[in-house]
């Protein structure tokens, strides 16, 4: 049976990071060694300084690590549990990746469908493509529950008013400018129904997106209280369509 694998957040950076740790480390062990005959006074001041900027490059790695493979997980049940779903819903999730909470939701699914829509790119998730989700979906049993599609969350391919939740999770944050990330906020409240709930999980951003739904007409707004996951501000918000 294959391992359900919901891939690394920014890959490249966590092995960037990492790997310079690691080089730091060895450098300052080796630069101790070879001066501490010859230089003893500068030796040690010197060794502690660079073993420490390795050993924080580490720590950052580390964390951003467990954010993207344990509290993630975690965070995802946390938000979809927060949604008093009926079992019939319509429910989209923008930037989905390799379907972590577009599978959760699935999971919470009697006769509902769960599309996921997203533009891959390789340096949000590792493996991050449409077949690596299927194959997800396929190993936690809900392969005939969801659809994915190949759409930017700017211009969303669907009729308005066609979901009953809109979920995201650390895809907004991807589009450079506010101007273009309000964008994906009005296609957002344009194909989610009157009533429906959703759910947006994202780093730096969130405070603006909760500003943004306001003037949307959003009611019962939500943010949760600010954490460090990844090293960087990263909160949750919970809104329903007036
Ligand atoms: C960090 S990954 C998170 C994936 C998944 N939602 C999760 O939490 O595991 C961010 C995802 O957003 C997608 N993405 C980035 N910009 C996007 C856009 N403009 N429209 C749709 N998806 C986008 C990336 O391709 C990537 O799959």
């Amino acid at each position: 049976m294959p391992k359900v694998d919901y891939g690394l957040d920014a890959p490249k950076m966590v092995r960037r990071l990492a790997s310079r740790a690691g080089l730091m480390m060895v450098i300052a062990i080796v630069l101790y060694y070879a001066n501490r005959t010859t230089n003893p006074a500068a030796a040690l001041p010197l060794a502690t300084s660079l073993f420490s900027i390795g050993l924080s490059l580490g720590l950052v790695a580390g964390v951003m690590f467990l954010s993207s493979r344990v509290a993630k997980l975690k965070v995802r049940d946390r938000i979809l549990e927060s949604i008093p779903w009926r079992g019939d819903e319509n429910v989209l999730d923008v930037g989905c990746g390799r379907g972590l909470f577009l599978i959760g939701a699935a999971k919470r699914l009697k006769k509902g469908k769960a599309t996921g829509v997203d533009t891959w790119q390789a340096d949000d998730l590792s493996g991050n493509t449409a077949e690596a989700a299927l194959a997800n979906a396929k190993t936690e049993g809900v392969a005939d529950r969801i659809k994915i599609e190949t759409a930017d969350a700017r211009k969303l391919p669907f009729a308005a008013a066609s979901f009953d939740v809109v979920l995201s999770s650390l895809a907004l944050h991807n589009i450079n400018s506010s101007q273009e990330r309000t964008k994906a906020l009005t296609e957002i409240a344009r194909v989610l129904k009157s009533g429906g709930y959703l759910a947006i999980f994202d780093i730096f951003h969130t405070g603006a997106y909760a500003k943004t739904l306001e003037q949307l007409c959003f009611e019962d707004i939500r943010l949760s209280p600010l954490t460090l996951l990844w090293c960087v501000p990263t909160r949750s918000l919970t809104a329903r369509k007036a």
